[in-house]
């Protein structure tokens, strides 16, 4: 192939990964209803260092103050047509987000071989319109692979009850089911959280898993992905078509990846 060939060749896939990325992401992955290990979450910033154990410097580099604040605060990329006061409440607003949102897990510790029984995730806060949140083995950005690659079958599609408190099922349905809907990871829909008002969304998602039928210990643990900037009204600009843009573009650091510890369950 002639290098103006390669070259625009490359110019064009860079034009549909950023385009891709700026439609996707923000607003969740309406249109990948599968297993997702955290690794595609690549800009997202991580809470702490640990998500990225042996990564050396990089592991610092991924982390919320370093990745995203330090950036908003520098008033780089979209943050320099806000005040440096206006910066900083955008900051008190993304740090109180971050404060309140979590991910809890609930589960037996002890099930016997292939008994089939639930685990329930609890997340609140992320900036909504939606959060994601799956079932990996570790707690580890790079290395962590969906739950059943641990051994645990997923049982039938995840139960998502939304902050209304109401079953949702929209986002599953997509997905065939001739070709099984028993998939570790899901996102929720009608999320909205404000960091000005203190007011956090809430989420439940309830998985049905069967154990392994070797007796042994197995990981488990949850990992939440969220956004952080469209909780806050210095975060976003509106679109013509009313839809949040955050301040930062689609490639920025204000997704996050949260883990739960990381949890053992002994069949035995
Ligand atoms: C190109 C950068 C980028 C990549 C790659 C990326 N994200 Fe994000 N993600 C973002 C940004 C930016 C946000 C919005 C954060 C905000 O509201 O401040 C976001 C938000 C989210 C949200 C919450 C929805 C929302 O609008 O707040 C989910 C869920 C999510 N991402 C999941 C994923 C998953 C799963 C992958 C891998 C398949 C992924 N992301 C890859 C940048 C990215």
């Amino acid at each position: 192939m002639k290098s103006r060939e390669l070259a625009l060749l490359g110019s064009g896939l860079l034009w549909i990964t950023a385009a891709s990325a700026a439609q996707a992401y923000p607003g969740g992955t309406p249109s990948y209803q599968t297993d997702v290990a955290p690794f595609c979450a690549a800009c997202h910033s991580s809470v702490d260092e640990a998500a990225l154990a042996g990564a050396r410097e990089r592991a610092a580099k991924e982390v919320v103050e370093k990745k995203h604040l330090a950036t908003i605060l520098a008033g780089l990329r979209g943050y320099g047509e806000l005040s440096e006061a206006d910066r900083a409440t955008l900051v008190e607003h993304i740090r109180a987000i971050d404060a309140n949102s979590k991910i809890e897990m609930e589960f037996p510790p002890q099930v016997a071989p292939g008994e089939t029984f639930q685990v329930k995730v609890n997340v609140t806060g992320g900036a909504g319109p939606v959060v994601g949140v799956g079932l990996v083995d570790r707690a580890h950005r790079w290395y962590a692979r969906p739950a059943s690659s641990a051994g645990w079958i997923m049982g039938g599609a995840p139960t998502v009850i939304g902050s209304d408190g109401q079953p949702q099922s929209a986002w599953i349905s997509k997905r065939p089911e001739a070709v099984g809907r028993n998939i570790t990871f899901v996102n929720v829909t009608g999320i909205e959280s404000d960091a000005a008002a203190g007011s956090w969304a809430k989420a439940k998602i309830i998985y049905t898993l069967k154990a392994p039928d070797k007796p042994g210990d197995y990981p488990l643990v949850g990992v939440y992905f969220y956004g952080t900037e469209k909780a806050s009204p210095l975060g976003y600009t509106t679109s013509p078509l009313g839809q949040k843009q955050v301040r930062g573009g689609g490639s920025s650091a204000s997704g996050r990846v949260k883990f739960t510890e990381e949890f053992v369950i002994t069949v035995k």
